[in-house]
């Protein structure tokens, strides 16, 4: 009886595998090993709103990043970065600083010194609306994955500023908005 039930089990872990083998795998997302697709809501402050869709290249190394935020001052230009965490007990400011789990100094977005979470700089356009249009963000999606997306109030001098809050924060000034990376449905 207990070896019948054995038997049995195997038997249906075995068919239970056979839709794979077939190639009917479940959507990538399903998977969190090969989440390939996120979002951001951008929620912290209701000044702004929108969302941004993030998207593991092939090469597997780098991600890009489209949507929209609207809200900016027309024409402005904003310093963003994915930060440490996606903690938001206590808006943007609870999310740490930039996500640099290879401790280099701060630089631009995809530049060799540069921390992972550098996505340089984005301007608004005359509708003060930030759009987000990049292939070549140094991180992919499992790693931002539970990380805050925050945008700063001012521009980011991408570590060239020659002072110490350039190495480490591109005197990007405060966080006005930010929104955690989540698995998106698809
Ligand atoms: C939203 O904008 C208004 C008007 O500029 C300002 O007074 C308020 O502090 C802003 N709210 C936040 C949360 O930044
Ligand atoms: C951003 O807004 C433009 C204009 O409304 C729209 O065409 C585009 O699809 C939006 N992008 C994303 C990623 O939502
Ligand atoms: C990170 O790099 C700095 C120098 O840039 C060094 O002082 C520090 O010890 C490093 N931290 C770790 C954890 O390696
Ligand atoms: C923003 O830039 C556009 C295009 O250069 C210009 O026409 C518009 O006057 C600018 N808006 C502001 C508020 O400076
Ligand atoms: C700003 O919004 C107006 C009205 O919706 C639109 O006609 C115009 O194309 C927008 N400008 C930009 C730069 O997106
Ligand atoms: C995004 O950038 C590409 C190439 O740089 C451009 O062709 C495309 O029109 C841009 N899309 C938006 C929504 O700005």
């Amino acid at each position: 009886m207990i070896q019948l039930s054995f038997l049995n089990l195997s038997l249906l872990t075995l068919l239970a595998q056979i839709p794979y083998s077939l190639g009917c795998m479940p959507q990538q997302n399903k998977n969190i090993l090969n989440v390939k697709n996120g979002i951001v809501l951008m929620t912290a402050n209701p000044n702004y709103s929108g969302q941004v869709f993030m998207r593991t290249n092939s090469d597997g190394m780098t991600s890009s990043l489209l949507g929209n935020v609207t809200g900016f001052t027309p024409n402005s230009t904003h310093g963003v970065h994915f930060h440490e965490f996606g903690d938001m007990s206590n808006s943007c400011t609870s999310t740490g600083l930039h996500f640099n789990p290879t401790n280099m100094t701060h630089g631009n977005i995809g530049g060799v010194i540069s921390h992972s979470g550098d996505l340089g700089n984005i301007i608004a356009d005359a509708n003060g609306t930030l759009i987000f249009n990049t292939t070549n963000a140094g991180l992919i999606v499992l790693e931002a994955l539970g990380r805050a997306l925050v945008i700063h109030s001012l521009q980011d001098d991408l570590g060239l500023g020659g002072n110490a809050g350039s190495l480490t924060t591109g005197n990007s000034g405060s966080r006005l908005t930010c929104g955690i990376l989540a698995v998106q449905n698809i």
